[in-house]
């Protein structure tokens, strides 16, 4: 199988340049865009002297700015990971949240539909479901986001799903629950829990919990969601639709404090304080969506995902 050419907006981030990583270790060509507002250079060191990938410096929310580079680039796919990640900052910032959440997205249809680009993936969250009492979260539970950012994604979405009904472009959104692993960065207070509490445990500074730890997570491991992300950009049969990106287990604070509390003995014990208001309590998914249409779905088991995190 020839190698496909994937565009990837926000490739040096997180996700992305995990993603990126996956793609090109599969022999895939791949373009990675980000205008490294959070994202950094440094998460691309291992593959920038790679012949199969470049990168470019680039705001995709800018009018057209995809769309010259898919008219050059030529991609059999586009990745869209690039995105406002900070929930608060959606909500202090809302027009902010508009441009690179919405805005950004219609950008990345437009140059599909004006360049014959046939299949785009969009980094979508769990964030759409909101507070919702049945669990686990199947992807046809309601959708009752409780943040600008939630809205966002739902918003998005929907526009891929019309793109998808009117112009045939396969458009796959993959609903992320929690993601965690190597090049998360701790340092941000919008960071996940994960890292966040990992970053502590090694330099030996307590964590806070707030309430009393029973809260509970579905925490998916990043070299699943960028395989799944590769998986959908290179499959070979036709894909598209909503998809859950997630485990089905369910982890709670004082689960991950356990695994924690066994690799650093003796840190400080955690400092508790009252649950905040607004905090979801739980969230799980279900994965068998994604099963059946990947045939894959993320597994690694959490003990060894964050043991792969605390040893980078
Ligand atoms: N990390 C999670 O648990 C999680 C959960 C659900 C959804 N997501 C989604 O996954 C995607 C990736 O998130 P992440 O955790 O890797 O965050 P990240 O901040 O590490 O990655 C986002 C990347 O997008 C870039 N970017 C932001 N605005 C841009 C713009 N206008 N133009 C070009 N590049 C821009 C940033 O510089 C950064 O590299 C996002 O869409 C996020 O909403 C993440």
């Amino acid at each position: 199988m020839a190698g496909k050419r994937v565009l990837v907006t926000g490739a040096a981030g997180f996700i992305g340049s995990h993603t990126v990583d996956r793609l090109v270790a599969d022999g895939h060509h791949v373009l990675g865009v980000d205008d490294l507002s959070t994202g950094t250079q440094e998460n691309l060191s291992g593959i920038l002297e790679e012949s199969r990938f470049n990168f470019e410096k680039q705001d995709v929310s800018a009018p057209g700015a995809v769309a010259s580079i898919v008219e050059r680039y030529h991609p059999d796919t586009i990745i869209h990971l690039a995105a406002l990640v900070s929930v608060p900052r959606g909500e202090t910032e809302p027009g902010l949240n508009y441009r690179l959440n919405v805005q950004a997205t219609h950008e990345v249809c437009e140059a599909a539909r004006r360049h014959q680009v046939p299949r785009i993936v969009f980094a979508s969250s769990a964030a759409v479901y909101g507070e919702c009492a049945e669990l686990p979260l199947a992807e046809s539970a309601p959708t009752i986001p409780v943040s600008q950012y939630g809205y966002a994604k739902r918003i998005s979405e929907q526009l891929l799903e019309g793109y998808r009904a009117s112009y045939g472009i396969e458009t796959v959104c993959f609903r992320y629950f929690n993601v965690y692993g190597p090049r998360q960065d701790p340092a941000s207070p919008y960071s996940g829990v994960v890292s966040i509490f990992s970053d502590r445990f090694r330099v030996g500074q307590p964590v806070t919990i707030y309430g009393d730890g029973t809260q509970s997570r579905d925490f998916v491991y990043v070299g699943d969601v960028a395989m799944a992300n590769a998986l959908a950009a290179t499959s070979e049969t036709p894909i598209y639709g909503t998809f859950n990106c997630c485990t089905g287990e369910s982890t709670s604070l004082l689960d991950l404090i356990a695994v924690l509390d066994r690799r650093f003995p003796g840190a400080p014990k955690p400092e508790h304080h009252p649950e905040r208001a607004g905090d979801i309590k739980h969230s799980l998914g279900d994965p068998t969506a994604i099963q059946s249409a990947l045939k894959f779905a993320p597994a690694t088991p959490f003990a060894e995902g964050l043991g792969t995190l605390l040893a980078d």
